[in-house]
């Protein structure tokens, strides 16, 4: 349920699946809402359960506990006994491996599902030529799958998810095949697509610029469980575990102790540096923790002399530097602590050099140990 009482289109709750012989559930008490018309992405390292939770939903496998809910229908649950098959749920699905049939062409691929669903021909020619038009496959339509890019094939696999009109849509690492940049075209295309139809979509991956690009929330997991639930933005600036800030984009970190809370505002001692910063969401932390700060390294700068009465200015010194045309990744080393940051191209600095680098607190995100 959504905050204003209304249906969400999809809800898991407390689901769970372990199979037989592995030390660990797949999934373990995973409960998440999607939102009507809402593009979810669940991220995670590979083996984390996210195909076991899509094929749940899907109703490709059986919780071992737990329910799924599509609107007001319940499709799946263990303790009530009730399993909605696949082909009664009405989702549209894309894999990986794309599955289209070699020796169908792309119009017998596209009409397949509706074939299958028993759908007049007349309605078949309307619908299957509307849907290659959507998805850029106009004029293809007579061609053997067999004589088709990578990309083409891609879309070919979209177009047979959707052309029966599903409730849902999900889509695991639909991407993954393609070359790297065709991967990022189909991503901007998927999710105009996305928005145009307004089809509710579970997207799996383990690419978090992906994630990023693509959803409008994510799901990331970790060993069968939700690690964090936000925006891209949420995730990727307040990051609530050790796990998701080294799992989403490139970051630091700075092993110390606190040594004073303020509200939010945290202070530890780094070695001979202090640190300023706040603590990652819903945590408490008190004098005395061995906590990790962490930061971006697009948001540490080098200075060219120390700014006074300012915080979070450590003196570093320069063991690497990297030219990227664009710009320059600096490692520098503040104490014993080795870190990266990004800088503008013009700022040119020699290796072995002594630098102050600065982050903002409000850029610096304070993780319990306890917590990674
Ligand atoms: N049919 C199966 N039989 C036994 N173990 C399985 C089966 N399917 C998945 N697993 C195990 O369950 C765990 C979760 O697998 P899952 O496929 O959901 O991960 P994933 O997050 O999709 O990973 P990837 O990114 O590699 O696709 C893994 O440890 C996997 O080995
Ligand atoms: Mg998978």
């Amino acid at each position: 349920m959504t905050p204003g009482g209304t249906l969400s289109a999809v809800s898991c709750r407390g689901l769970a699946k372990e199979f037989p012989g592995n030390p660990a559930p797949a999934v373990d008490d995973v409960s998440f809402d999607v939102e009507h018309g809402e593009l979810l992405v669940l991220l995670g390292p590979s083996g984390c359960g996210k195909t076991t939770t899509l094929r749940m939903i899907a109703g490709l496998e059986e919780p071992d506990a737990g329910e799924v809910w599509l609107g007001s229908g319940l499709v799946s649950s263990a303790q009530r006994n009730v399993f909605v098959p696949t082909e009664k749920r009405n989702i549209g699905m894309v894999f990986q491996s794309y599955a289209i049939w070699p020796h169908m062409t792309v119009f017998e691929n596209v009409a397949y599902p509706l074939r299958v669903r028993r759908v007049s021909r007349k309605l078949i020619q309307e619908r299957v030529g509307q849907t290659p038009e959507l998805l850029g496959l106009a004029g293809l339509e007579e061609r053997p799958a067999t004589q088709l890019s990578g990309g083409q094939q891609q879309r070919v696999a979209l177009a047979r998810a959707l052309v029966f009109e599903p409730r849902i849509l999900l889509l695991d690492e639909p991407l993954s095949n393609l070359d790297a940049k065709l991967r990022v075209h189909m991503r901007s295309e998927l999710k105009n697509l996305q928005q145009a139809t307004g089809i509710t979509s579970i997207f799996v991956t383990h690419d978090q610029a992906e994630s990023m690009a693509l959803a409008d929330r994510i799901i990331v997991m970790n060993r069968g469980r939700i690690e964090q639930i936000g925006s891209p933005a949420d995730v990727y600036q307040t990051p609530r575990s050790r796990f998701v800030n080294d799992f989403v984009g490139s970051m630091n970190a700075l092993q110390g102790v606190v040594v004073d809370v303020d509200g939010s505002t945290v202070t530890l001692r780094c070695g001979e540096h202090e640190v300023r910063g706040h603590a990652a969401s819903d945590q408490q932390l008190a004098r005395g923790d061995a906590v990790t700060a962490t930061m971006r390294p697009e948001n540490l700068s080098i200075l060219p002399e120390s700014v006074s009465a300012s915080t979070n200015q450590w003196t570093a010194c320069v063991v690497g530097a990297v030219y990227y045309g664009d710009h320059r990744e600096y490692q520098v080393e503040i104490g014993e602590q080795s870190v990266t940051l990004s800088a503008p191209a013009s700022i040119d600095v020699p290796r072995g050099a002594r630098v102050i680098v600065t982050c903002d607190p409000s850029e610096v995100v304070v993780i319990a140990d306890s917590l990674a």
